[in-house]
């Protein structure tokens, strides 16, 4: 399972990536708000930090606007992806900027019919919203899980992007149903590693290293 992080803060992404752990970057309209940075200029920067994809999304809402903003974000890096929306004509944009070789993210999907549509529009990677699904009483994992079958069942080669993940309840289960790529906030990257009795047997460890008065280095 790949790693993104979802964040257009390049300290957060700086660190996670020098672990070696980090796969790519999303960001979007908010995240960039949050950073207080403008949007090419961060974007550009992000893209030199990671060498995966990195997700950067337009504004437009009719194709031929989303094809001029697309041409312009495409032009920072190699390893852009451009998000779009998922409307027509955001599947619209999908298929010809795929079709033209480019990385295509179809975000905000919040169905697995969507998910269907930009499968068949080519897309990179579908972004299902499984906080926000959450958030509204639906069952975010039940849609993980069906996008999974439907994509699985005719060999759809577009990757399920888990994203509007919260807690490292979310990665696992995503983890568990295969899905391809999560992307979260750094937090909750950080979070996947902690555990009590890790903490704990690191401390009885060292005590007990301490009171051999041995030194490895
Ligand atoms: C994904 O690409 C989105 O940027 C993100 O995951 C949205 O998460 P949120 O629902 O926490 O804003």
């Amino acid at each position: 399972m790949k790693f993104f992080a979802d964040t257009a803060d390049v300290n957060d992404i700086a660190e996670l990536a020098a672990t070696g752990l980090l796969d790519g970057v999303t960001t979007n309209p908010s995240l960039i708000h949050k950073s207080g940075r403008k949007f090419l200029e961060v974007v550009k920067e992000i893209c030199g930090l990671v060498d995966g994809p990195v997700s950067a999304e337009v504004v437009a809402l009719d194709h031929a606007t989303m094809m001029k903003e697309a041409a312009v974000l495409r032009a920072i890096a190699d390893n852009i992806a451009i998000k779009v929306p998922l409307t027509i004509d955001g599947l619209k944009t999908c298929k010809a900027l795929t079709d033209d070789g480019a990385m295509v993210n179809v975000t905000l999907c919040f169905s697995a019919n969507q998910a269907l549509l930009a499968a068949k529009a080519g897309a990179t990677f579908i972004s299902p919203f499984v906080g926000r699904h959450d958030d509204n009483g639906f069952d975010g994992m039940q849609l993980i899980s069906d996008i999974r079958l439907i994509y699985d069942n005719y060999g759809f080669d577009t990757e399920i992007l888990v994203a509007s993940v919260r807690h490292p309840i979310h990665v696992l289960e995503a983890a568990r149903i295969g899905a391809d790529v999560m992307t979260a906030p750094p937090a909750v990257i950080r979070q996947l590693s902690k555990h009590v009795l890790t903490d704990k047997g690191i401390e009885g460890f060292l005590a007990d290293w301490a009171k051999t008065g041995q030194s490895i280095l």
